[in-house]
């Protein structure tokens, strides 16, 4: 019988849960074959800590943010030796395949092992949206949802104040959730990290809206963006991926702004909240089909894969897409937004 190991690594995402339960249910059900939970995603598998998963275990899981697994950024190529650090943990518990549930760094790592001969499938997720090889990451959706709630209620107090907000989200290089929260709420500027920006262009449009009488101006900022040219010099730490840890440009963004037109600004970071609480029925369901998908895949033998989104349909495609770059807002949907800049 295959026993299929589970973990989540990497930053945190809405629909997690739902993958977990979507996995175990159909291993156990379908296929009749084992679960055991990895906690803390790579941490786990370097260490011993698995703990068995039946259906029962993952009743009640499928609307709760978070990841009932654990997560970490402990990386087997960061401190550890590899594949011989998670060797034992396989051997012990009879794994014979692993989901790995992770982002690009994550997947990444998952490339490198199923070349030393570990068996993995694995399963994007990022409220990023920048995966390569799937069309949509779960956590995206709630993470738009989340700021699009954001930039409804700072649209009623800036409106009250006669104020500019700049609000800044999430994205690390791309511009996904900036342009998609930013048509939901209709705001009057986004810049993005796809697109050069100028801000005395952005100055104008607020200056052009007070000339006419409309008493606020929402500009949503993805905190990818360039900082404006003399903000202050920052040096940000990095992650074990390599990744920059982002957050602030909005007051950079702010302050130009400010100096600019003579407007009152006010600055919201949405940080964290984007990825915390309960996924939208729209992750609920991508997470889930992600999830079933995986576990055929893991049950069938079909391992150095990914399950991804194309069309309306869940597919499996070559784990190494995770190397090609991260997926960029085409143009013509930051031109749909543009549209409204006004
Ligand atoms: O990749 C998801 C993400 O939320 C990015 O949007 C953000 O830059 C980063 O993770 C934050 O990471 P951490 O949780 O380590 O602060």
């Amino acid at each position: 019988m295959t026993v299929v190991g589970v973990l989540t690594a990497g930053g945190d995402c809405p629909g997690l849960n739902a993958v977990i339960r979507a996995v175990t249910a159909r291993i156990e059900g379908g296929h009749g074959s084992e679960v055991v939970g990895i906690l803390d995603g790579w941490e786990g598998l370097m260490t011993g800590r698995v703990r068995p998963l039946r259906r029962d275990d993952v009743r009640g899981i499928l609307g709760r943010g978070g990841t009932v697994l654990g997560t970490s950024r402990m990386d087997p190529y960061v401190h550890g030796d590899g594949y011989a650090s998670v060797r034992g943990t396989l051997e012990a518990h009879g794994i014979d395949v692993v989901v790995v549930v992770g982002g690009d760094g994550t997947l990444r790592t998952a490339r490198r092992l199923a070349e030393e001969g570990l068996p993995v499938v694995g399963v994007p997720k990022t409220i990023d949206n920048d995966i390569p090889g799937t069309d949509l990451c779960f956590g995206f959706d709630t993470a738009v949802q989340v700021a699009t709630d954001a930039i409804d209620r700072l649209v009623t107090t800036a409106e009250s104040h006669n104020r500019v907000v700049v609000v800044e989200v999430m994205g690390r290089t791309r511009g996904w959730i900036a342009t998609y929260a930013g048509i939901a709420g209709g705001a009057d500027a986004i810049l993005i990290p796809e697109v050069p920006y100028d801000l005395d262009e952005v100055a104008e449009i607020l200056r052009s809206r007070q000339r006419r009488g409309i008493r606020y101006s929402i500009v949503v900022v993805a905190e990818g963006i360039p900082p404006p040219p003399g903000s202050r010099a920052t040096t940000r730490p990095r992650d074990v991926f390599g990744f920059e840890r982002l957050g602030g440009v909005a007051y950079d963004v702010a302050a130009a702004l400010e100096e600019r037109t003579g407007f009152e600004t006010r600055v919201t970071v949405l940080g964290h909240l984007q990825r915390g609480g309960s996924p939208t029925a729209f992750d609920r369901v991508l997470a889930t089909r992600m999830g079933v998908h995986a576990a055929d895949l893991a049950a069938a033998g079909e391992t150095s894969t990914m399950v991804a989104l194309r069309g309306d349909e869940i597919v499996a495609v070559p784990l190494d897409r995770v190397d090609d770059e991260p997926r960029r807002v085409p143009f013509d949907r930051y031109d749909v937004a543009r549209t409204f800049f006004d």
